[in-house]
C-alpha cells in the first residue's frame, strides 16, 4: 500500500492478506492518530510493538502496522511460541509534548481488544512507556527490559548457518553491520569475540565511537556498509533497506540481519537467490527478541537461551529447503510458517475467555 491508499485497496489488502482485525483510532482532544492492526490469533493472541513516529501520511502509518503485524505472524509461527501476529502504530512524533496522554489514549483502544493483542517496546517507545501502557490493559510485555540481547544471539546464530553454508567459519569471517543500536551493538560484540573481523556504521557518530572503543570493529562509511566485499552483510537499522537499487550493488555473499522487513519487497529474494547471495529472512533470525518477550509474558524463562539457539535448525532448514525446491528462502519460509499456522486453524480466531 502507498500513501495515496483509497478504501477499497485498503480492504483489498485486507482481505488478500487475511488480516483479522485492523483497528483505526483518533482522539483528537490529545491529538491521538494510531492504528491496531491484527493479522492472525490462530496461534494465540497478537503480540508486537508499539511504534511511535511521524509518518508522511497516515495511510503510511496503516501500511507500516499491517506489514509488520504480518510478520510477526511468521515469526512467531517458525519460532514455535503460541502468539499471533500484530502491532500498533502511533503516527506522532515521539517528542510530542503530551506524549504521556497519547500513549494513554491509545493504551485505551488497545484494552478494548480484550488481549487480543500484546503491546510491546518497538522503535519509538521504551519500557516506561509499556509501563504507563500496561496500567490500562489486561497484558503488556516489555517489563523486564530490553530482549535485543536474544534478538542479537538468534542473528548470531544464523550468520554462523549462512556462513557455513558458504564454507566458512565465524573465525576469521569478515561482516558488516549497518545500525549499531541496541540489536547490532551486541551482534559485533558476540562476532568480534568469535574473532571475526567486523565493520559497522551507524548514522549516530557516538554509536559508532563506542563500537570502535568497546568492541574494536572497524568503522566504514554510512554510504559504503551495505557494498562492501565482506562474508556477510548484517542490516540491523530501518526496514526496507535492501531495494531495488541496493540489491544490485552488494557484493556479500550472505545477507542476514535483524532489520524488520528489511527487503522493501519480498520478491528481491528472488534476485538474492539468483545472485547466489545466502539469504536467511529476517523473521527468522530475528525471532530471539519475540521469543524472550513470549518468556516473560508466560512467567518461564526457562529454556530460553537453548530455544534462541535452535533459531539455528530453522534457519538450516530453510536454507535447505531453499536448495531442494529452487525457491528463495523467503518464498520457503512463509510457506513454513503458513503451514504451521493452517495445521492449528481451528483455533482462529484468538478470543480472550477470562
Ligand atoms: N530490539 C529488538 O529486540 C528487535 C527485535 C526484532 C527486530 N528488531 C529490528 O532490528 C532493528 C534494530 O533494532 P534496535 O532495537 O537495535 O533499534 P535501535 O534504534 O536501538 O538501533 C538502530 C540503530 O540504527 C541506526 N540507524 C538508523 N538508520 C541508519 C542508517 N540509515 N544507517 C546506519 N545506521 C542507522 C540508529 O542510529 C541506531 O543506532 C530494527 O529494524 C528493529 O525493528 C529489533
Amino acid at each position: 500500500m502507498t500513501s495515496q491508499t483509497s478504501t477499497t485497496e485498503l480492504l483489498t489488502a485486507l482481505h488478500d492478506r487475511d488480516f483479522e482485525q485492523i483497528v483505526l483510532c483518533r482522539d483528537p482532544e490529545v491529538g491521538l492518530e494510531s492504528v491496531i492492526a491484527v493479522h492472525d490469533t490462530t496461534l494465540g493472541p497478537s503480540l508486537g510493538g508499539v511504534r511511535m513516529r511521524s509518518y508522511a501520511s497516515h495511510a503510511d502509518a496503516v501500511a507500516d502496522a499491517m506489514n509488520l503485524a504480518q510478520a510477526m505472524t511468521y515469526k512467531a509461527a517458525l519460532a514455535g511460541v503460541p502468539l499471533g501476529g500484530g502491532k500498533s502504530v502511533i503516527n506522532i512524533d515521539p517528542r510530542v509534548a503530551n506524549r504521556d496522554e497519547v500513549l494513554i489514549a491509545h493504551a485505551k483502544y488497545i484494552a478494548s481488544l480484550n488481549g487480543r493483542y500484546i503491546p510491546g517496546v518497538d522503535m519509538g517507545t521504551s519500557v516506561r512507556d509499556l509501563e504507563l501502557i500496561g496500567r490500562h490493559v489486561p497484558v503488556v510485555s516489555s517489563q523486564r527490559g530490553d530482549p535485543s540481547y536474544f534478538t542479537a544471539r538468534g542473528v548470531v546464530r544464523s550468520i554462523e548457518v549462512a556462513l557455513d553454508a558458504c564454507g566458512r567459519t565465524v573465525a576469521g569471517a569478515r561482516v558488516a553491520v549497518q545500525g549499531l543500536g541496541n540489536v547490532g551493538l551486541h551482534v559485533a560484540r558476540m562476532l568480534a569475540r568469535a574473532d571475526a573481523q567486523v565493520f559497522g556504521a551507524d548514522i549516530d557518530a557516538d554509536r559508532v565511537h563506542r563500537a570502535v572503543d568497546e568492541i574494536g570493529i572497524i568503522a566504514v562509511d554510512l554510504a559504503d556498509v551495505l557494498q562492501l566485499d565482506v562474508d556477510v552483510v548484517a542490516p540491523c537499522a530501518g526496514g526496507g533497506v535492501i531495494d531495488e537499487k541496493t540489491v544490485g550493488a552488494l557484493r556479500a555473499a550472505a545477507l542476514v540481519g535483524a532489520a524488520n522487513n528489511m527487503l522493501s519487497t519480498n520478491s528481491l529474494a528472488a534476485e538474492l537467490r539468483t545472485r547466489g547471495i545466502v539469504h536467511i529472512p529476517d523473521f527468522v533470525a530475528n525471532a530471539g527478541g519475540l521469543l524472550a518477550v513470549e518468556a516473560e509474558v508466560r512467567d518461564d524463562e526457562t529454556g530460553l537461551t537453548e530455544r534462541v539457539d535452535a533459531i539455528a535448525d530453522t534457519a538450516r532448514e530453510v536454507l535447505n529447503r531453499s536448495t531442494a525446491a529452487g525457491t528463495d528462502t523467503v518464498s520457503v519460509a512463509l510457506t513454513m510458517a503458513g503451514e504451521i499456522v493452517e495445521a492449528n486453524r481451528k483455533h482462529r480466531p484468538y478470543f480472550r475467555t477470562e
